[in-house]
């Protein structure tokens, strides 16, 4: 349903309930998510992004209901993935003529998806748009998370309409962050910059500094998905550059997977003995085959080690850990150590391998790790223990 923001902006976007997947099955969206798209009324009329694909007709249908599409002046694709963009080929069959303000990115990106050669105009950070009293101005934010990303700034109001930035996959029946439970918020906020944002850190941190060397006033933030920041906007910022500084907090996460337990009990003797070194790091234990992947990788984002097990299968470990490893990899997290272990029965290759998996992936590699013949005994889970203390020190 439409909200009436304030005197000059509506939210015209779709609240998803329903969503538990994004980006096919990489994201899991235990709480749904919105797409947010935002109608400006001032002398002239401007939609900011649309919705993904399935709710197409129900965006438009929508929007009629707020105002005649031929009203609209201008439309801004902040960003071309379908979750923005996905109503675009409903709304131009109506309105075919209307300008579409996006970046030189933007243009080949939607091109390259709707294969439309609408009447694309070009903007680059700094370009600005007058609407009447307000004016617009573009700042384009490339691998935040794609290369076409922009944001747009209002003034007066001092709006910045931020895209997938400082978002947050989470569905709610209000609109403003300072309205929900706040755990939930910042957990989702977390989860979201860890699963979408991490490895683009960089250019985070860089795109951020420019915007506050840019002297915006800037009272509200307004991203595609989630909650509106209209209290303190400062404090997702202020997060933002935490997160993006080569992050992590008093924890190390053990991801584990395991056939017959051995590979579980090392896991579990890991633990303590980490435990025994540092009474006060948070040592979280995940099961690969169990835990939800989106949640692991928040996890290991917050760590400052990790320690990752299989027992050996056919040369190899399992496929949940080499699912979950691939994803690490391109996390692109510096700055956090990381060692394997795993159980065998013959060969017992796995312990190795996943190391180097971890070396590839950016991680210091605390040891050789720790591989155990058949189940553990008492001596043998003796070394995992062992293990731990080293973590605990080396980590301290
Ligand atoms: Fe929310 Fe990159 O799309």
């Amino acid at each position: 349903m439409n909200t009436k923001i304030n005197d000059y902006v509506t939210w015209v976007g779709k609240t998803d309930w329903e969503l538990k997947k994004f980006h096919g099955d990489e994201f899991t969206t235990e709480h749904g998510s919105s797409y947010n798209a935002y109608l400006i009324r001032d002398e002239k009329t401007v939609l900011i992004d649309t919705v993904w694909l399935p709710y197409d007709r129900e965006f438009v249908s929508n929007l009629k209901k707020e105002i005649d599409l031929k009203k609209i002046d201008y439309i801004i694709v902040q960003h071309g993935e379908v979750d923005h963009s996905g109503a675009l080929m409903e709304l131009m069959d109506e309105i075919p003529n209307t300008p579409i303000y996006c970046t030189a990115n933007g243009v080949k990106y939607i091109k390259g998806q709707y294969h439309e050669d609408w009447n694309f105009n070009i903007v680059k950070t700094g370009d600005k748009l007058n609407i009447g009293k307000h004016t617009l101005t573009f700042i384009e934010a490339p691998m935040l998370h794609w290369p076409d990303t922009m944001f747009t700034y209002m003034d007066n109001e001092g709006i910045l309409f931020s895209n997938d930035g400082f978002g947050q996959h989470l569905a709610s029946e209000f609109l403003y962050a300072d309205e929900v439970e706040q755990d939930k918020l910042w957990k989702e906020a977390i989860t979201y910059y860890a699963n979408i944002l991490a490895p683009f850190s960089m250019m985070v941190k860089n795109k951020i500094n420019e915007i506050l060397k840019m002297n915006l006033e800037i009272n509200m933030i307004y991203p595609s998905h989630g909650l509106i920041w209209r209290k303190n906007p400062e404090q997702i910022v202020k997060k933002y550059l935490e997160w993006a500084d080569n992050y992590k907090e008093n924890q190390v996460t053990i991801i584990y997977d395991t056939m017959w337990n051995s590979t579980r009990k090392m896991a579990e003797a890991i633990a303590s003995g980490i435990e025994n070194i540092d009474k006060n790091v948070t040592i979280k234990l995940m099961n690969t085959s169990k835990d939800d992947k989106t949640l692991v990788l928040t996890e290991v984002f917050k760590s400052k080690a990790i320690v990752v097990g299989s027992p050996t299968v056919n040369n190899g470990y399992l496929h949940s850990i080499a699912g979950i490893l691939e994803m690490i990899k391109g996390m692109k997290l510096k700055n956090k150590k990381a060692v394997a272990f795993g159980s065998y029965g013959w060969s017992g290759e796995a312990t190795k391998l996943i190391t180097e998996e971890l070396r590839k992936a950016g991680f210091e590699i605390i040891n050789d790790g720790v591989k155990v013949m058949w189940t553990p005994d008492e001596e043998m889970l003796e070394q995992c223990k062992k293990l731990g203390e080293e973590i605990g020190r080396t980590c301290a």
